[in-house]
Formats: structure tokens, sequence, C-alpha cells
């Protein structure tokens, strides 16, 4: 049976809270809540049947690793090593004490080695059965409320349906899957919006970083032991190429669960490498876009002159513009995917911004490559 979405728009009272830590800790429903970077779709992470859950409401396949989520050092330390009686026992390795000083509460995911010794033990379908997870503190304060109050590590990927762009507004989630979960917390827009950079420092070649998100690496290099953290992962689109596929069945370089098509809009998207010329009404024309074309602008595009170049009686186009500070750039991209499919165009131009993999620019980059079926440079 359908289920219907309970969802305050714009207030979030303490019985919704209520509520939402009710069906945690007693159904397998998972519950959409706002984090800084996209909002989440949360379940008891060391509950099978609960994880299960969160596959079924998102219809995706059960074998990537999920994101743990905790509101406190203490409630981490649950999901550790417990102390063997020592005063100054910290079970939380070293190598991330800079990153967790500086960014947490925030946008950065760490890895961590499973035990089964800890208070909390993660579901094998939380770890996709690795001997590692990840765990991050959103700074979200709904977030952080929500973790306090069911008192559970919540396991938590992007509230969108699989395939499609990861939510950065509860009207997102409730597009993608009303009628398949009970409630979204609103905490209104992701300040972020883009996913949280996933690092690991105690891989045996060093730290690297296995997913660029919104802790830049330029950042991470400021801190201690993090100076020479390495990129360890690819810019194409996901599963796209045998080699690929072969990478991720050796779960190399230990950054599984990469190998479905994520962030993409329904319409093929089209990317535009910085530099490269803007496109002009008769190649719009050419475009297999019998519906229409939706153009992301980032900053330099001049829709006049793009106007000028010719008659655009029969293309539709829609231009939305999301630049051109880089921290709106990374806000603005999903939602702009979103937007533009519900104009139903079949083709989205986007115009694509200089970066290096050290900034926030290459985390969105990153993104729109990922999304991209053709490449113009
Ligand atoms: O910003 C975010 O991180 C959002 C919000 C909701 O917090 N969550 C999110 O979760 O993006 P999810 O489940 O879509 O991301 C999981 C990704 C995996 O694809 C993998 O890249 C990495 O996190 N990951 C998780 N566990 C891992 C592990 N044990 N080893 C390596 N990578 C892991
Ligand atoms: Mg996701």
């Amino acid at each position: 049976d359908d289920l219907q979405v309970e969802w305050h728009r714009d207030t979030v009272d303490y019985e919704s809270l209520t509520t939402a830590v009710d069906l945690l800790h007693n159904t397998d429903v998972p519950v959409a809540f706002p984090t800084e970077t996209v909002y989440g779709l949360g379940a008891d992470a060391t509950r099978t049947g609960a994880v299960q859950g969160i596959y079924t409401a998102k219809q995706r396949p059960s074998d990537n690793p999920l994101i743990v989520h905790v509101c406190s050092l203490k409630q981490l330390r649950r999901l550790l090593p417990p102390s063997n009686g020592g005063d100054d026992y910290e079970p939380i390795p070293k190598i991330y004490r800079a990153l967790i000083q500086r960014f947490w509460p925030g946008p950065l995911t760490i890895i961590l080695p499973t035990t089964d010794q800890s208070e909390w033990r993660l579901s094998p379908f939380t770890t996709a059965k690795l001997h590692t997870f990840g765990a991050r503190m959103p700074s979200s304060p709904l977030a952080l409320l929500l973790l306090k109050l069911c008192d559970l590590p919540l396991a938590a990927p992007s509230a969108n349906a699989s395939t499609r762009p990861s939510p950065t507004l509860a009207e997102h989630v409730f597009e993608d899957l009303n009628g398949r979960i009970q409630l979204i917390l609103d905490g209104g827009p992701s300040n972020v919006g883009v996913e949280s950079t996933v690092v690991d420092g105690l891989s045996d070649g060093g730290p690297v970083v296995l997913r660029p998100g919104g802790v830049s690496v330029a950042m991470l290099r400021e801190c201690e032991g993090w100076e020479n953290v390495r990129v360890a992962y690819k810019d194409k689109a996901e599963g796209d190429t045998e080699e690929n596929d072969q990478a991720i069945s050796r779960s190399m370089p230990r950054a599984p669960g990469m190998k479905y098509r994520h962030y993409s809009p329904r319409a093929k998207v089209v990317l535009f490498e910085p530099g490269a010329t803007a496109p002009s009404i008769p190649d719009l024309k050419s475009a297999d876009s019998s519906k229409g074309i939706g153009i992301i602008r980032t900053k330099a595009w001049d829709m006049d002159t793009i106007l000028r170049s010719g008659s655009s009686e029969d293309v539709a186009l829609w231009d939305v513009d999301i630049g051109p500070g880089m921290e709106d750039i990374a806000r603005g991209l999903f939602a702009a995917f979103r937007e533009l499919d519900q104009k139903q165009v079949d083709t989205i131009l986007v115009e694509g911004i200089d970066s290096t993999d050290d900034t926030l620019a290459g985390a969105i980059m990153n993104r729109v490559r990922k999304a991209a079926e053709l490449k113009i440079s």
C-alpha cells in the first residue's frame, strides 16, 4: 500500500520529531531529514530490516555502503572498540583528530574500521559487508536533534529515488518518494548542496580522498597529517566502461558503491567545458531536442548573444542562472537539474566552470561530469 507523506511545510514541531523517532525505533520505514549537504533518508544503522527499508524506498540495489550519521563524539565512540579500563583511552584514530576539530559538525565523512566489540554494531547492510564504515556528524540543527532524540546511529544516503539528482529541498524528496515514506522533516534549502567529502586516513598508502564534496582538498591539506592527501576518485560517468566495472569489482581504491549513474536528470546532459564556445541558436536547433532545451549558466555565457545568433522560434529554451559564486553554484546545481526536468526538456546544456581537484569547483564539476552524456571542450 502507498504511504502518505506527513510533511509540515517549513516548520518542524516537537510532535513531528517525536513521530520521526517513533518511526525509526519501531518500523522499517525510513525518515527523510535535512542536512547541510543534501537531504538524507535515515534508518537505524544497526538494524538490518530498517536499513533494507532505505533500499526499498529508494528502489536501489543494496550493495552500496551507507554513511553513518552521529550527533556527537560520544555517539561515534559507541561504534568503536570500548575502553579496556585506561583513563586516557581514545578509540577515534589520531589521524582524524585535526579534521574532526576543524570540520565537524560539517560536510566530511571519515572511514573507520568496524569492530564486533562495540556497543552499537552496524548491520552488514549498512557497510555492504566491508570491514570499514563511513561516519559523519552533520551540522544541520534538525539532523543533530533527530540523532540526539532517537539515540541511534542513522545510516542515510541521499533521499532521492535511485539515479535522480540528490535532493536539496524537502520538495525534491516529496517529488521522488511520496508513496514510499511517511515523514519528511523540512529544514529548508540545504546550505552546501553537494554531498560530503569522503576521506580515508587509514589506507595503506596514506590518507586519500574517496569522494570530493563540501570540504575542499585544499582545506584538508591545511590539517595536521593531511598535507599530502592523495585524490583517489575518477570524474567520469559511473559504470560506463568495462575498465570502471573491473575497478569496482576489485573494490579499488576502496571506494565501492560507485557503479550506478547518480546525480542524473532525465534529460540528456551536455557539458561545455570551460572555454568551449557557447552554443548558438543554429547549434541548438540541430540538437536532438524536440521538447526543448535547458541551459544551466554559471557565469560567462551571454544569453543575449546566443539569442541574437538566430531565430529561436522553433526551439523552446529555458535558462537557469545558478552562478557566479562557487558556493551558489554548489547550492543550485541539483535543483536546476530538477527544475529543467520538470519543464520536460530533452537536453540540458551546462556551462562548465574552471576547476582543479583542490577546490569546491572540483567537487561541482565531478557531479556534472558524472551526469553528462556528452562533453564539449
Ligand atoms: O552528504 C552526504 O554524505 C549525504 C548526506 C545525506 O549525509 N549522504 C550520502 O550518503 O551521500 P551515500 O550513502 O549516498 O554515500 C555513500 C558513499 C559511498 O558511495 C562511498 O563513496 C562512501 O560513501 N562510503 C561509505 N562507506 C564507505 C566505506 N566503508 N569505504 C569507502 N567508502 C565508503
Ligand atoms: Mg547518493
